[in-house]
């Protein structure tokens, strides 16, 4: 199991690197992500190296008995570098220009970054390919978290060859962006723009593909610098680190290019359901990984400092929330950071080592603690997460539905996947995520949150996955348009319509003051908010229906039998006791339950290993709870027996049973 954090050695003189070693030993720290923002230490002038610090930090690590998740270190161009090639600095879409300054300050598509990039990376691969501390590499940081595209010049070029290379003619890319629309035919790719500043809305063909580009861009990064140290470590795994439902990057693609996929979550303890979003996001890199384990990589240790009021972890809750990650498939937790800074942006966030005395800091004790429970962890790693449910995310269709110009410009992507989420997590059902085109068939039930954007292979898998005996739900405004963002013709939601038995004749979407009432056949009541349509059915049954004002009596939430399968239907956002009431009904029907039945604010996750299973049982209230077990076995954390009966947890307490030991 993986424990430590990002090290930045030198920001600190060496005499504090041995002390660090030491208190890393302490915490039970067996990995550390070393150097992420050292370009202008190792590289403080154009080919000139410094490489001796480095050295001397690898060495110390690995005779300390700590491995190294090393960085390529090109998260933040030295200031020589943009000072000499200023046309690498990014460009907002008004034409402003960003300089350095502060990090990740460099456009993705510049041929002047790439080779630095390339260049500095081949001579650290060169240099520590073989070192015995090298464990994994960490390629650059959080790519496009503050710099997510460029529309600089260099960047439109870029744009036009990915374009030729996507369409092959003017005349097919006019078709695609439907440029007859508001006189945008072009005669001739020297014409075509990314989507700057325009007076009004820029063609959302055309800002649905920059998209894509940026996306594609900052991989091609990434791809500059993994295959220079796939090259020269054959078999050592590459990672960059993903930020849990990160919009510009289309997560799906990325992952298929990284060996272990690692993310960083960063909770507000301010927000009462963080307990649930984290869930989702370990759900999601469990997913992306297509089932292998992944890393935590940062995490902080208590306050961050980026927030307007960075509130403080309560005590225990960083340590549950590291449990919950592993239970969600992570097999390895680490932190931002190891020491805190002393100087620099970041120098009032947490980190595992605070500025003050060491020994009496809670914050301290508690990384320490948790380092030393995570060694008896090891029987967990390699183990899997079996699900029976699939939840839809699609990038592409995600920056689609949040183009604007819409009906509402309020629906949200990611508002909508909580919407399903959160009744899953209540219910401690465990989900993954999914593209519509994956292979659906071991999954009972599919969840379709507002996939406003399909293409013909996604509509048709969805279609087969209820032919052939699937459950599924999905919600208002799916089914929309085409990979162009061209409307799907011939009655909304056009590949859709006949697998859920119905039409949807308009849409009505609220305002932020509305809202309407929907009934349900046993006379409970729910609301719905932001969204309303007229649907007819040809087909489907009802399951509620709207009350009141002028849908009055017309459906909201329909099921139809399908093939084999049925498909619900749901024509708004539901309240979460309403939308619960709908996905429980769901859930018996498709028999999917828990692990086991616990009280309510208790998780509870398995993770498979061959011939036995870890139960995860992580209490996020802030008093102790008591979870009924009913198979014996050890709770791994602290190697006591667990006994059929009442299990005791403590406020944010935590346990991880190996089942039938
Ligand atoms: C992350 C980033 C780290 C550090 C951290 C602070 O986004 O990767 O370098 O800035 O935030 O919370």
């Amino acid at each position: 199991m993986l424990y430590g954090g990002d090290y930045n050695p030198d920001q600190w003189p060496e005499r504090v690197w041995d002390e660090d070693v030491r208190l890393m030993q302490e915490a039970g720290v067996n990995l550390v992500s070393l150097g992420i923002f050292s370009w202008s230490r190792l590289e403080p002038a154009a080919a000139e190296y410094d490489f001796g610090w480095l050295d001397r930090v690898m060495d110390l690590l690995h005779a300390g008995g700590i491995a190294v998740d090393l960085a390529t270190a090109t998260a933040s161009p030295p200031p020589w570098l943009s000072h000499k090639h200023p046309e690498m600095l990014p460009v907002l879409a008004d034409g402003v220009r960003l300089s350095h300054g502060a990090r990740q300050h460099y456009c993705p598509s510049s041929p002047v970054y790439r080779f630095a990039t390339q260049h500095l990376v081949e001579q650290m691969a060169k240099r520590y390919a073989k070192h015995p501390a090298l464990a994994m590499w960490h390629v650059g940081n959080e790519y496009g978290c503050h710099v997510p595209a460029c529309y600089c010049d260099v960047s439109a070029a870029a744009f036009r060859s990915w374009l030729e290379e996507r369409y092959g003619s003017i005349e097919d890319l006019n078709r695609a962006w439907g440029t007859d629309f508001w006189s945008q035919r072009y005669s001739g790719w020297e014409e075509v723009l990314p989507p700057r500043k325009t007076p009004t809305w820029p063609n959302p063909s055309q800002q649905l593909d920059f998209m894509r580009f940026s996306s594609d861009e900052l991989l091609a990064c990434y791809e500059v610098e993994r295959s220079v140290l796939t090259e020269h470590s054959p078999g050592v795994p590459v990672t960059t680190n993903f930020m849990r439902f990160f919009k510009p990057l289309d997560y799906w693609k990325w992952a298929e290019r990284e060996d272990v996929v690692s993310d960083d979550v960063y909770q507000d303890p301010a927000d009462p359901e963080a307990g649930m979003r984290s869930a989702m996001a370990g759900d999601l890199m469990r997913s992306l990984g297509r089932g292998r384990p992944w890393v935590l990589m940062e995490q902080s240790p208590n306050r961050v400092n980026w927030r307007d009021v960075n509130v403080a972890k309560a005590p225990g809750q960083m340590r549950l929330w590291s449990y919950q990650a592993i239970a969600h498939g992570a097999d390895g937790v680490m932190f931002f950071q190891w020491r805190q800074s002393r100087a620099g942006a970041e120098k009032f966030h947490s980190a595992m080592v605070p500025h003050g005395p060491v020994a009496s800091s809670p914050t301290w004790r508690e990384t320490r603690q948790l380092g030393q429970e995570l060694r008896r962890l090891d029987p967990v790693c390699g183990s899997r997460v079996e699900a029976e449910v699939a939840i839809v995310l699609d990038w592409e269709s995600w920056w689609a539905l949040e183009l604007p110009s819409k009906p509402s410009t309020r629906v949200e992507q990611v508002d909508q996947l909580e919407q399903y989420y959160r009744p899953v997590f209540a219910a401690n059902v465990v989900a993954d995520f999914v593209r519509p085109d994956h292979d659906l068939s071991g999954y009972k039930l599919v969840l379709v949150p507002n996939l406003y954007l399909v293409s013909d292979a996604g509509a048709a898998s969805l279609v087969s996955f209820v032919r052939a005996g699937g459950a599924l739900v999905m919600s208002f405004f799916s089914g929309v348009v085409d990979p162009f963002d061209h409307i799907r013709l011939g009655g909304y939601p056009a590949p859709f319509a006949s697998m859920l038995g119905l039409r949807v004749v308009d849409w009505l979407p609220l305002s932020d003051d509305d809202h309407l009432t929907v009934s349900f056949p046993d006379g409970t009541q729910g609301r719905g908010d932001l969204w309303s349509e007229l649907i007819e059915t040809t087909g489907a049954d009802v399951l509620a229906t709207f009350s009141g004002g002028r849908l009055d009596k017309h459906p909201a939430v329909t099921r139809h039998k399908f093939g084999s399968g049925s498909a619900i239907y749901v024509g708004t956002r539901l309240d979460q006791p309403a939308m619960g009431r709908v996905l429980s009904s769901v859930f018996i029907d498709a028999e999917i339950e828990p692990a086991i039945d616990v009280p309510s604010g208790v998780e509870v996750v398995r993770r498979s290993v061959p011939r036995s299973s870890i139960l995860f049982l992580l209490n996020h209230r802030d008093g102790a709870v008591d979870v009924p077990i009913a198979k014996a076995g050890t709770n791994l954390i602290d190697g006591h027996e667990v006994h059929a009966g009442l299990l005791r947890l403590g406020p944010y307490g935590a346990a991880v049973i190996r089942e039938g030991w």
